[in-house]
């Protein structure tokens, strides 16, 4: 009898974190929704988000991070982007009245090419994606590109390499067959200061295993 490798039952659910699709895609996306929302949350909490902001997270997933964000920011203007269109239909979904009244906006396209001009945006977010990015380094500096001078980048994600949780010992084990960028605390730092951001902070609850990567654009 022919038994499956525990990384089989693993890699699916994986490849549909990178880019959900299908039904198996959609129902992870809303179960993402309310998994990350916790880690989101300790995130956020380590910034200021302003009512007049404007704000774009990338790789939104299913949209919960940006109706965090529309509540806030209630006399800005939020703005997602996927490049899944299975987590953009449940992000639009999840968003409709604030669509609808013009307060938020979901984008289908890539980190490697964001559809926005330069220096548009307060504050950018990126909630458990930047692992996924085909060019970690570059979707950096387009995302500098795109923010304001003396704006801000939160990357969150709720692991990272020397984490002493079992999912980071797991991330680990499977790195080559995963494909994730998994980098250490030292790596986030150096990601965001090669890319030519100021102010960096790594911030990470060392018990949960989260990391919070914050940096900012210089001022002209
Ligand atoms: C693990 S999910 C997280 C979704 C959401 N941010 C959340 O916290 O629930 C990763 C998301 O990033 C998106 N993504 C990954 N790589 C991307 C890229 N290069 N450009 C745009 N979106 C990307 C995926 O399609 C997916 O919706």
């Amino acid at each position: 009898m022919k038994t499956k490798s525990p990384v089989a039952t693993v890699r699916i659910p994986i490849n549909q974190c990178q880019k959900p699709s299908g039904w198996l895609g959609r129902f992870i996306v809303w179960n993402m929704n309310s998994r990350h929302s916790k880690v989101t949350d300790w995130g956020l909490s380590h910034i200021t988000v302003k009512p007049q902001d404007t704000i774009l997270d990338v790789g939104c997933g299913g949209g919960k991070t940006v109706s965090k964000l529309a509540a806030i920011a209630t006399q800005g203007k939020v703005f997602g982007l996927d490049y899944s269109d299975v987590s953009i239909g449940v992000a639009r979904k999840v968003n409709a009245h604030s669509i609808e009244t013009g307060r938020v906006e979901i984008h289908e396209g890539s980190i490697s090419a964001l559809p926005f001009s330069a220096d548009s945006f307060d504050l950018v977010t990126a909630v458990e994606t930047h692992f996924w990015w085909p060019d970690l380094p570059g979707g950096m500096r387009e995302i500098l590109r795109v923010l304001k001078p003396g704006g801000t980048l939160v990357l969150i994600a709720e692991i990272y390499r020397g984490a002493a949780t079992k999912t980071a010992q797991l991330a680990e084990k499977y790195i080559s067959r995963t494909g994730m960028k998994f980098l250490s605390i030292d790596e986030h730092h150096g990601l965001f200061a090669d890319a030519g951001y100021s102010d960096v902070q790594i911030i990470t609850d060392s018990g949960k295993g989260w990391i919070c990567g914050i940096g900012k654009k210089l001022s002209t």
